[in-house]
């Protein structure tokens, strides 16, 4: 068997997923290791492609629905050097695991306008990059002027965003550790700034479960016509639940945990999900969220 000793610091051992995702569903990771730093990080990919372990990242976990079962290999969560932010004029240096809510809210703080419309998204930056985090009130990929990344073999790259071929909750990342970015923001007014955000979260709560235990929006909208959420609403099952998982009343692309769900009643409910709405309007509703 493979020894961590050297990594004892940052290890520990048959954790489980449901406490390290927002849906707060999944069985144990067999090692989760939370490198501080880059040489760290590097070390231990190392170590983890030496003995042909399994490798994950994890962000803030939000955008996750981990099964029952678990995962027999490695996820890695950056923490320690990856939480620094640090803000020039209007350009910020992030690490990967600074919490995108934190970004949001220090540059509104400091009157820098970009970032506004991420307000309520519960992801850290490097998530946020990886998937193109946003919505309609813009997406991550409009302020980034670099991305650093680390390959699961150790190199580390600096890419431009147009490398990065981002798209609907899509990028090149997917695959490589991000270990940081620099963003750009435009220096606007500080009250304006919060103004805005604030808006937007209103707007945002007034439509959807935020403080709910839920990877978000569980199904992509499809191409053209109706939303996933109108086509789920549209279909009669907002409320509806199986087990202690339930499509949300408030937003129906939202699939909550009321507390005692398993990863197997999610999986249940979006399987009825997916086929009510393919009988009612013919479409295949694809997975937005990743299932590990
Ligand atoms: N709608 C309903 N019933 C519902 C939900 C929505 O009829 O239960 C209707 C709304 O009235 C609206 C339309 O569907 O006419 C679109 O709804 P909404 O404005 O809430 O946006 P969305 O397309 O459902 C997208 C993203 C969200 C993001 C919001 C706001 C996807 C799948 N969802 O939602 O992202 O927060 O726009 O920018 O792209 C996420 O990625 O996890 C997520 C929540």
């Amino acid at each position: 068997m493979t020894s961590f000793k050297n990594f004892a610091p940052i290890l520990s051992e048959n954790v489980p997923l449901a406490r390290l995702t927002s849906m707060r569903v999944g069985g144990p990771v067999r090692f989760l290791f939370e490198p501080r730093s880059q040489a760290e990080l590097a070390s231990l990919l190392d170590v983890l492609r030496r003995n042909n372990i399994l490798v994950r990242v994890i962000g803030a976990g939000s955008n996750v629905v981990a099964g029952d079962d678990g995962f027999p290999g490695a996820v890695i969560r950056l923490a320690g050097d990856f939480a620094h932010l640090s803000f020039e004029g209007p350009a910020v240096t992030a690490g990967a695991a600074v919490p995108l809510p934190r970004f949001v809210r220090e540059s509104a703080e400091r009157g820098l306008s970009g970032a506004e419309g991420l307000v309520g998204i519960p992801g850290t930056l490097g998530g946020a990059l990886v998937m193109n985090a946003g919505g309609r009130w813009g997406e991550i990929c409009r302020l980034v002027r670099a991305a650093r990344v680390m390959t699961l073999q150790g190199g580390v790259t600096d890419v431009a965003p147009e490398k990065l071929a981002f798209g609907y909750r899509h990028s090149t990342l997917v695959g490589s550790v991000v270990l940081s970015a620099v963003f750009q923001l435009q220096q606007s007014d500080r009250q304006a700034v919060e103004a805005a955000t604030r808006s937007f979260l209103d707007k945002k709560r007034a439509t959807q479960d935020l403080g709910a235990a839920s990877a978000g929006c569980i199904f992509k909208n499809p191409p053209g016509g109706l939303s996933a959420g109108a086509l789920i609403d549209r279909a009669g099952l907002k409320g509806v639940q199986v087990g202690g998982a339930k499509v949300s009343p408030l937003h129906a692309n939202f699939l909550v945990n009321t507390g005692s769900a398993s990863a197997k009643d999610v999986l249940d409910l979006a399987r009825l999900v997916r086929s009510r709405v393919l009988e009612t309007s013919g479409v295949d509703l694809e997975f937005e969220v990743q299932l590990w």
